[in-house]
């Protein structure tokens, strides 16, 4: 039998230099840690992140797979979540990125075993794609 691993991991990425110190870098929680599944299940709801950084209201998703790139898969910006095209109908992003948000996955395959990251921005942060390639 197959299996695909998930490995989740947090990113924390400041976006205004000389506001965050150390301690801020443990204001954003993601879990589980690892998390393994059959090849054809779904990961449903299961990943998950939250922060509690004030005026950061977006929550970007992003996926490391064995090359290492990090590619975007979606954000959640308030509680309104959005898909990037490639990955649209294979995973669903939900919550509000000003405090919390969960992940899914369907139809598990090889290549969806991955590390995913979770980093949130604040309201001001624009062009979310600029670090996705
Ligand atoms: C560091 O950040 C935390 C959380 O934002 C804050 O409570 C604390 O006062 C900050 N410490 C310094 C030295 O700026
Ligand atoms: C994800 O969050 C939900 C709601 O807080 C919780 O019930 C669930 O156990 C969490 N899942 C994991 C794998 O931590
Ligand atoms: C995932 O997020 C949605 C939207 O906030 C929420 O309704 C649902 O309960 C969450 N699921 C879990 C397992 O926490």
């Amino acid at each position: 039998m197959i299996l695909v691993v998930f490995l989740v991991c947090s990113l924390y990425l400041p976006w205004t230099r000389g506001e965050e110190n150390s301690s801020s870098a443990h204001i954003v929680h993601q879990s589980p840690s690892a998390l393994i599944k059959n090849h054809g299940s779904s990961v449903d709801q299961e990943i998950n992140c939250s922060h509690s950084i004030a005026n950061y209201d977006r929550m970007l998703w992003y996926k490391q797979d064995i090359s290492r790139t990090l590619k975007l898969l979606g954000y959640l910006n308030l509680n309104f979540a959005y898909s990037e095209e490639y990955v649209k109908g294979k995973i669903r992003i939900q919550g509000d990125g000003r405090s919390y948000g969960n992940f899914s996955i369907s139809g598990l395959k090889q290549e969806d075993s991955a590390v995913y990251f979770c980093a949130v921005l604040p309201h001001q942060a624009t062009s979310l794609n600029s670090n996705a390639h």
